[in-house]
This record gives structure tokens, sequence and C-alpha cells, in this order.
């Protein structure tokens, strides 16, 4: 064991399984951020030098690391007693939603959990019915709901929606690429709007909520109308950025829907999920009037949210820091605003 001594127990100690992926590592931040005692679940087999690299830095920074995966339920079991662990918060990816089945049986086993939180981060999925494949990933973590419920576990489900970048809907973590350099792809008309929320805020509002009364056996949505746009308004917002126009081409239902039926994994759940959001409104076609409903705003109102506009000048800065010379210097053709060329291996390499 590292990081904590066996001997005095803090309260809070919560364990994140997930912490090298792409949500994880912000609820890791988060949980390190602010102190709390944090357990990394990691699995042991697949070591690379960035693996190392990221897991030495958040067991300096006083990470506890685990070895173990979360398929395993008696080492599940046996770790989370041992550790006396009472918040789990799960980030899985798409591969492994179903495991966490096997994860709930061992929390209810080791009994000291007073808080789990299933892989979720997205939208809420007892309401959306996203065109498959989408739709057999909801199904897996509406399976992974009803087994906590059945089961008895002290539960929050986080609905944060959409990361704050741009959505591409061919790729599954759009806040590691940068905004399109070369063109925009608008999702039907572009006027849908959506909740963008920096990875940032869905770490922190992800603890915030973990030992709060009011967050227990509740749905947090993340619903900050600050970072409410469509895709038409994000795509102005990045032009203001870059301090010229894009060509604007226009992405069909039909063409996300083909894009679905191609049923490659996971390219195709996530354009079943762009058509779910930017086609069917699945983030804003509801109210929130189940007895269940928390909204995160009302939680907290004196956290702001990064708007999508501070999100979207570290993209800005993440350029000029490459090639300076990419923004605010715009190409012309007889006189018409072009793609300055430069963009496109930028954009290749991002
Ligand atoms: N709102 C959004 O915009 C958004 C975007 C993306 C994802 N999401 C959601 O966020 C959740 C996490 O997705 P992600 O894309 O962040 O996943 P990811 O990048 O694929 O990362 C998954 C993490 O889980 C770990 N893991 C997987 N199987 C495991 C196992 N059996 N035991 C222990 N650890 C295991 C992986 O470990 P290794 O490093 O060993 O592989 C990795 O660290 C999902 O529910 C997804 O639907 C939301």
């Amino acid at each position: 064991m590292n990081g904590h001594s066996p001997t005095v127990w803090e309260s809070g100690r919560t364990m994140i399984i997930g912490s090298m992926g792409f949500i994880g590592r912000f609820i890791t931040e988060a949980s390190l951020e602010c102190g709390r005692p944090t357990y990394l679940l990691i699995r042991p087999d697949l070591a690379s030098l960035s693996r190392t690299s990221a897991t030495k830095a958040f067991k300096d920074r006083g990470a506890t690391i685990i070895h173990g995966s979360v398929d395993d339920q008696d080492l599940m079991e046996k770790v989370i007693r041992e550790h006396k662990i009472e918040f789990v918060i799960s980030a899985v990816g798409g591969e492994s939603i179903a495991d966490q089945v096997k994860l709930v049986s061992a929390i209810k086993a080791a009994g000291t959990v007073k808080r789990f939180l299933p892989s979720e981060f997205g939208h809420d999925i007892d309401r959306a019915e996203p065109v498959e494949p989408g739709l057999t990933m909801y199904q897996k973590k509406r399976q992974v709901r009803r087994s906590i419920e059945e089961a008895g576990i002290p539960y929050t489900y986080i609905c944060c929606n959409s990361i704050a970048a741009w959505p591409y809907h061919d790729n599954t973590h759009p806040a590691d690429v940068l905004p399109p350099l070369d063109r925009f792809q608008i999702y039907g008309d572009g006027t849908v709007k959506a909740y963008f929320v920096a990875g940032s805020d869905i770490g922190k509002f992800t603890i915030k909520s973990i030992d709060d009364d009011r967050t227990l056996n509740k749905t947090v949505h993340f619903r900050p109308l600050s970072n409410l746009l469509s895709i038409n308004e994000l795509a102005s917002l990045w032009e203001e950025k870059l301090g010229y126009k894009l060509p604007r081409v226009t992405i069909s239902e039909d063409d996300l829907l083909a894009a679905a039926k191609e049923m490659l994994i996971p390219q195709s759940v996530v354009a079943a999920i762009t058509h779910d959001i930017f086609i069917k409104s699945c983030q804003i076609n509801y109210s929130m009037d189940q007895p269940t409903d928390v909204e995160v705003c009302s939680l907290y109102p004196d956290s702001p949210f990064r708007t999508v506009d501070e999100c979207f000048n570290d993209f800005a800065i993440e350029i000029i820091g490459s090639n300076p010379k990419l923004v605010n210097k715009p190409v012309t053709k007889n006189g018409i605003m072009m793609p300055n060329p430069k963009q496109e291996a930028l954009f290749i390499t991002a």
C-alpha cells in the first residue's frame, strides 16, 4: 500500500476506476485537487510509458494505486473492504460497462460504500433512446442502474451532457482534438442546442456531488445555461477565435444514420449519439419532472462553470503555441476568405 497509512483511516476514502481514461482523469484531478483520500484502481497488465508516468504523477499527489480489474468480483470486494472504501466512482469505457454489474455485487458484499457513481457521464439513459448501436450501450448502462437499485446501494447518476469541444461525430474523445481548421461539419440545420461542459467541471461537480445528501439516489443533470449552444453558434465562436470564416458542410440526418448503421465500434456509437443530440434534441427535449432529478446549478449556485468561450480560448492558445500564423491570419482568394492551407497539416497532426 502507498499514499495513505493503513492505520489512520481518513473519512471520504474514494476509489476511482478508469483514472487513465478520458473522463476518469478529470474526476481524479478533481478528487486530488480537493484533498480527498483517493484510491485509483488501475489495470496492471497494460503498462506503457505514458501510463507509468501518469500513474506516478497521481501517486506523487497522494493517490494510492491499487492494481486490479473491475470484472474480478472477489478482488473488488477484498479491495473495497480492506481499504474501507466509502465512495466508488467508475469511469470505465464502453467495452467494460456491463462488467460493472460484478462491481455492484462486490460493493454490496463489502458493505463499506456510502455512495456509488457508475460510469454514466453523458445523457439520462433512462430517457434517451438513440438508434443502434448507441441503444445497446444505453441498455448496458440501464442494466447497471437496475442492479444498483435492486442491491439497495446508495447511488448518484451523473448526466453531464456533452464535453466542451467540437462534437466530431466519429471521435469518442473530442476534447483531445482541436476544433476544425479546414471546414465545419454541421449536423442537420445546426440549430439544435446542447450543453457543452468543460472536462474540469465534469470532474469538479462530480466530486462535489458524491457526499452531498441532496444527490443521494438522484440523477444529477448538468444544465448550465451559459453552456447551452447550437452547433452553428459553436462554429461562429470558433471563427471568432481563428479570426476568419471556414466553409460549412451539412451532415444530414441520413448521413448520421448511415454512419450509425455501419456498426463500427466505437465510431457508430458516437454517430448514433450525435444523431440523438443534434437531430432528436435528446439533451433538451424533456423537463426535469421526476422526484429523482436534480440540477447541478441549483445545487451549487456559487460555483461557476467554465464557459465554452473559455474552453475555445484554450484550444486557440494550443494552436498559437504550435503555429501562431494559423490564428488571425486569413487567407483570401479573389477577396473571399479561405481556409489557410497550413491548417491541414496541423489538423492531421492534432
Ligand atoms: N459526455 C461526454 O462527452 C463523454 C465522452 C466520452 C465518454 N463519456 C462516458 O464516460 C464514461 C467513460 O468513458 P471514457 O471515454 O472516458 O473511457 P476511456 O477513455 O475508454 O477510459 C476508460 C478507463 O476505464 C479503465 N477500464 C476499462 N476497463 C476496466 C476494467 N475492467 N477494470 C479497471 N479499469 C478499466 C480503462 O483502463 P485502461 O487504461 O487499462 O484501458 C481506462 O482508464 C463512459 O460511460 C462514456 O460513455 C462521456
